[in-house]
């Protein structure tokens, strides 16, 4: 079974096409707490970075997940660069439930939080063509059970990614917030929201209290109503992973 956490679909594509690959399935991970995954012979996790870190609802499910002690496990990451802290957190959470990772790597796919950065994340779709022999290396190991340790650099990544203060700061400037001039109220950003925390109020979005800075909301927005600090959402700039749709992000 492969758990998978995605906002604009770079994970859920990997995460499908590692579970095509080793025949196996693929389920959201916050579906994961009401799944039986006892007989699993393997499990995987496959989630973004942001900021450095996993999104942070991804360590929290796992921490309450019942997981078989002799499943082969592994953790990929579909990140723009840099993974930081992001797969050792997870890590971390296997080994206090006496688990042990036996396989983890990064995979470079396009960053969506350029568009926060005045950035096409578009400009990236290159690093599908440059890392898919890296992705092929991902499954065919996988598929072998194969026990390999690709953590990324912890470096300054890893640094920064210990300072939740500087890492929140960061990611405070990249809450959705909805323009309610272009918003008409839709609700296409509440569904395609991993974590359920849009509500429409007197037709327009209002993000609630639990946002993971996915930016699901901003990409699949129709009217690029959701901004970033009040700066007009450029449709040219909306990305998701081109084989994802919107309906494929929502359950
Ligand atoms: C708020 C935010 C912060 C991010 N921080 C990082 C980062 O620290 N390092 C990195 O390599 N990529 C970073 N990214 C890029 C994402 O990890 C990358 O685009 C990922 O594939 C998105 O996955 P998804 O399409 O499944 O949501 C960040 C993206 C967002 C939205």
């Amino acid at each position: 079974m492969i758990l998978y956490f995605s906002g604009t679909g770079n994970s859920l594509a990997i995460a499908r096409a590692i579970a095509e690959h080793v025949g196996d399935k693929v389920l959201p991970l916050r579906e994961a707490v009401q799944t039986d995954l006892l007989q699993e012979k393997r499990i995987g996790f496959v989630y973004p970075v942001y900021n450095f870190n996993a999104p942070a609802i991804v360590p929290k499910i796992v921490a309450q997940l019942t997981l078989p002690k002799d499943a082969y496990y592994f953790i990929v990451c579909p990140c723009g660069a840099q993974t930081g802290d992001a797969i050792w957190q997870v890590e971390r959470v296997l080994k206090q439930k006496g688990l042990t990772l036996h396989y983890c790597h990064k995979i470079r796919v396009p960053d969506n939080s350029a568009i926060g950065f005045g950035r096409n994340p578009n400009d990236q779709l290159w690093k599908f063509e440059r890392f898919a022999p890296r992705l092929e290396q991902i499954k065919a190991d996988i598929a072998a059970c194969t026990s390999r340790h690709h953590f990324g650099s912890r470096g300054l990544a890893g640094v920064i990614a210990r300072r939740p203060v500087f890492s929140r700061m960061v990611l405070e400037a990249l809450r959705p917030k909805a323009n309610a001039d272009k918003c008409i109220g839709c609700g296409i950003c509440a569904k395609v929201c991993p974590v359920s925390n849009i509500e429409m109020v007197d037709k327009c979005a209002i993000n609630g209290d639990r946002c993971e800075f996915c930016l699901a909301c901003v990409h699949f927005c129709p009217h690029q109503a959701m901004e970033l600090g009040h700066k007009p959402t450029l449709k040219e700039r909306q990305y998701h992973h081109p084989s994802i749709k919107a309906k494929d992000m929502i359950r």
